[in-house]
């Protein structure tokens, strides 16, 4: 028999939990009222997913292969909590084409095999972007030769997983006010050698890829409430209408949502104003990287910690989810473990001692006070349609 304490012990909460009930079941064991312990509340009708459902919603995390191959919990608590899944690394342009001619396709293969397996949906993340290119890029692609790998790239990635794809994130993070042009545009790899009509040749060839997927722009930097957020907004709409005007097919805006346990700027105005003016433009809205930075927390305490993080993730998501636009919540990440934050530039300067709370599971698996934040604002946002 799976004692209690070995079950925690594992840490594998989620898979643990039902191992020891179906145990003490066929021992006749169960006692009327076990499944009301809360661990059984989290699990099943008391999941994300299953809230998230009840309002038309989807809730999905960030996976990485590593820990999904490597620890049976991961992969129990994500089946158990989510509907949708997106790769961290894996369908990056540079970890899906290490070399000009050759494809990587076992990571995303196996998410995808995996998010079947269990009814979930996939987010594509992404096509086209600044970051995660290969080493080849930068002696390979001229502005001769450039339009032709990156749309090959997309017909490559986006018809192998044609028809499996609820949305592909197309372009991501294509605005850079800093860099001083008037449309806001990044000068990206991408921009220098095709120039700004990128985007439209991206979102067409996505389109030919996969016409069933939601072509989605993801950005970043544009949650809060201040002058720099403001800027961004406006060029990224500015930007979508552009797509529109030309005819390029974009379905969503992805607002990635990493925001700050504490910060000087607040959140609401300027993300309601986002989302109507995104959907008045026939766009459904994604939270596609949700995290919530504990770096700005000075005491290390882990639940004092986990109080204020869960605090942030009701106040925002409380906000964002107002708007039946809002179709789905991602995490970017699943457990505190994993969570990316640990390995920034930042953080390794600012808290090298600390390791980052941001996510609705901690490092052992177990809920945070961020999961009860999500559930709640969940069943408090009102019902809409489900994402197309
Ligand atoms: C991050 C991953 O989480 C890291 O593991 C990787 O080293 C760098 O990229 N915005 C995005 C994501 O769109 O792709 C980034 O993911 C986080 C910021």
């Amino acid at each position: 028999m799976i004692t209690r304490r070995e079950c925690m012990r594992q840490a594998a909460l989620a898979a643990c939990g039902l191992a020891l009930m179906e145990t003490q079941a066929l021992q006749g064991l169960a006692e009327p009222g076990v499944a009301e312990s809360a661990e059984a509340e989290i699990r099943g009708q008391g999941s994300l997913k299953a809230h998230a459902r009840k309002r038309g919603l989807l809730a999905g995390s960030a996976v990485g292969l590593g820990p999904l191959r490597n620890e049976e919990a991961y992969g129990a608590t994500l089946a158990e909590q989510y509907n949708l899944v997106v790769g961290e690394i894996c369908m990056k342009f540079g970890p899906l084409h290490p070399k000009p001619d050759t494809y990587f396709f076992d990571d995303a293969d196996a998410l995808v095999a995996f998010a079947e397996q269990h009814g979930m949906k996939v987010r594509g993340h992404n096509f086209v972007w600044h970051e995660a290119l290969p080493a080849w890029f930068a002696g390979t692609v001229t502005k001769e030769n450039a339009r032709k790998i990156m749309t090959e790239h997309i017909l490559t990635v986006g018809g192998r997983y044609k028809g499996k794809i609820q949305s592909w994130d197309v372009v991501n993070e294509a605005i850079n006010v800093a860099d001083g042009r008037p449309d806001g545009l990044r000068k990206s790899p991408w921009f220098e050698m095709i120039g700004p009509d990128y985007l439209e040749l991206a979102y067409r060839t996505a389109r030919q890829a996969d016409p069933k997927a939601k072509l989605t722009y993801n950005e970043y930097g544009i949650e809060y409430d201040n002058e720099s957020a403001d800027r961004k907004r406006a060029a990224t709409l500015a930007l979508l209408k552009r797509l529109k005007a030309a005819g390029a097919p974009v379905d969503a805006l992805g607002i990635q949502s990493h925001i700050q346990a504490v910060s000087s700027s607040t959140f609401g105005k300027g993300l309601r104003e986002l989302i109507d003016a995104a959907d008045g433009m026939g766009l459904e809205v994604y939270v596609t990287e949700l995290d919530v930075n504990d770096d700005g927390i000075e005491d290390d305490d882990p639940a004092a910690r986990d109080r204020i993080v869960a605090g942030v993730y009701r106040d925002y998501l409380t906000a964002v989810l107002e708007h039946k636009a809002v179709k789905s919540v991602l995490t970017w990440g699943l457990t505190d473990k994993h969570t990316w934050l640990n390995g920034t530039k930042s953080h390794r300067q600012k808290r090298p001692n600390r390791q980052e709370r941001p996510l609705p599971f901690d490092a052992d698996y177990k809920p945070t006070p961020a999961f009860f934040a999500m559930r709640d604002a969940f069943d408090k946002a009102p019902s809409r349609e489900a994402a197309g």
